[in-house]
C-alpha cells in the first residue's frame, strides 16, 4: 500500500481567523489522524516574495501561525511543524523544477494572476521573479515530502494543479520518482467577510481571527453588515442579504438559525440583539482555542521546541526525497 502523506501550511504573514478554520484548518485537525505521514510548514520564503521588504513581519508571525496550529488541535506528536526557510533541499529542488515551467504558464495561473493584480502597490509594472516564480518553490514543499494529500483553501487549487504537471514532467524527462500530490478542499470552502466581500482576508480588514478576544468579537459583529432597509425594529427584513445572519448559519444551532430568519423577515427581531446572540456563539467556539494558545503564549519555550524538533525531523525526511531526485538528475556525482 502506498502511504498517505499529508503537507500544508500557510504564509507567516499574520494570525489566522475563522476564513482559514473553516477552508482548511478544520480539514486537517481531521485528516492528521487519518495519514501515516503528516508535514505543516511556515512558508517564510513564500510570505518574503511579497513581504521582502518586511522580514520583520515575517519573522514575527511565524510562531504566531504556529501557536494557532497549536491551538485549534494540530497535534505536535502527529504533525510535523516546519520552518521553509530551514530545509534547504527546497530551495534546491526550486531551481531544478524552474527548468519544468514556462514563464507564460507561470503567468496563466489564476492564482497568481490574481494576486498581481492585487500587489500592484507593491510590484508596480512588474513583478518580481520570486513572485511570479512562487508556484514553483510550492511545488517543491510539496514534492520534497513525497506528498500525497495536500489540504488547502479553495484559492489554492490552481497552486496544487501546477505542481501536478511540474511533477509529469519531471518523470517524464527523469523517470518515475515523484508522485502527483492530490488536493483536498473543505466543504465550506469560502466563507465571506463581516462586510459581506466574498473572501475574509486579513488585508481586507474583514476578519475575526481565533485569538480574538471576546471584545473584539464583540465589536467586529457590531459592525457587520445587515439587511440595509431594516431602520426601524420592526421593519421587516431579508436575512439573505445579512452578514449577520450568515454567520449564524456557521456558529449557532439550527433551530436558532430558523429562529433568527422568521423573526428577521417578520419584524419581530431587533439587529442589536441578533449581533450579540453571534458573537457570543463565536466567542463560545473560540474559547477552548483561546485557551489553549494562553498556555503556548505563556510557554515560548514549548513552542520554539515543538519548532526545532519539527524541523529536524522534516529534514531527515526532504533529504531522502532529494538523494533520489539527484541519482534520476545523474547529479549524484562521487555518490557510491
Ligand atoms: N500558498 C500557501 C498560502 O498562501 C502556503 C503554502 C506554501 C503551501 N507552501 C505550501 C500550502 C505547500 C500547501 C502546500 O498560504
Ligand atoms: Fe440581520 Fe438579524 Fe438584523 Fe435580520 S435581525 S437584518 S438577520 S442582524
Amino acid at each position: 500500500m502506498e502511504k498517505k502523506i499529508m503537507l500544508t501550511g500557510d504564509r507567516p504573514t499574520g494570525r489566522l481567523h475563522i476564513g482559514h478554520y473553516f477552508g482548511s484548518l478544520q480539514n486537517r485537525v481531521k485528516m492528521q489522524n487519518e495519514v501515516d505521514e503528516c508535514y505543516i510548514l511556515v512558508a517564510d520564503v513564500q510570505a518574503l516574495t511579497d513581504n521582502f521588504n518586511n522580514p520583520e513581519k515575517v519573522r514575527k508571525n511565524v510562531r504566531e501561525v504556529v501557536m494557532d496550529y497549536l491551538s485549534v488541535g494540530i497535534d505536535p506528536e502527529k504533525a510535523t511543524i516546519y520552518i521553509q526557510s530551514m530545509i534547504p533541499e527546497v530551495a534546491e529542488l526550486t531551481v531544478f523544477y524552474s527548468n519544468l515551467v514556462t514563464i507564460a504558464r507561470l503567468e496563466r495561473n489564476p492564482t497568481v494572476k490574481t494576486e498581481i493584480a492585487q500587489k500592484k502597490e507593491l510590484f508596480g509594472e512588474s513583478v518580481t521573479y520570486g513572485f511570479l516564480g512562487y508556484p514553483v518553490s510550492q511545488a517543491a514543499d510539496i514534492t520534497a515530502f513525497d506528498a500525497t494529500i495536500v489540504p488547502v483553501g479553495e484559492d489554492q487549487s490552481p497552486l496544487i494543479e501546477q505542481c501536478r504537471e511540474i511533477v509529469r514532467k519531471f518523470n517524464s524527462i527523469y523517470g518515475d520518482v515523484l508522485r502527483e500530490p492530490e488536493v483536498y478542499l473543505s466543504e465550506t470552502k469560502r466563507i465571506k467577510g463581516l462586510d459581506g466581500n466574498e473572501k475574509m482576508g486579513k488585508s481586507l480588514g474583514n476578519a475575526i481571527y481565533l485569538s480574538d478576544s471576546e471584545e473584539e468579537i464583540n465589536k467586529k459583529v457590531m459592525s457587520a453588515v445587515t439587511d440595509p432597509s431594516r431602520i426601524k425594529k420592526d421593519d421587516k427584513g431579508n436575512p439573505d442579504i445579512c452578514m449577520v445572519a450568515y454567520y449564524h448559519n456557521l456558529f449557532s444551532t439550527k433551530e436558532e438559525c430558523e429562529k433568527v430568519c422568521a423573526e428577521c423577515k417578520a419584524g419581530t427581531r431587533g439587529c442589536v440583539a441578533c449581533k450579540k446572540q453571534l458573537a457570543k456563539n463565536i466567542s463560545d467556539f473560540l474559547e477552548p482555542m483561546r485557551e489553549k494558545r494562553a498556555y503556548y503564549e505563556a510557554h515560548p519555550e514549548i513552542v520554539d521546541e515543538i519548532i526545532i524538533k519539527g524541523t529536524e525531523k522534516a529534514r531527515e525526511k526532504a533529504k531522502e526525497v532529494m538523494a533520489k531526485v539527484k541519482k534520476a538528475m545523474k547529479l549524484d556525482y562521487f555518490e557510491k
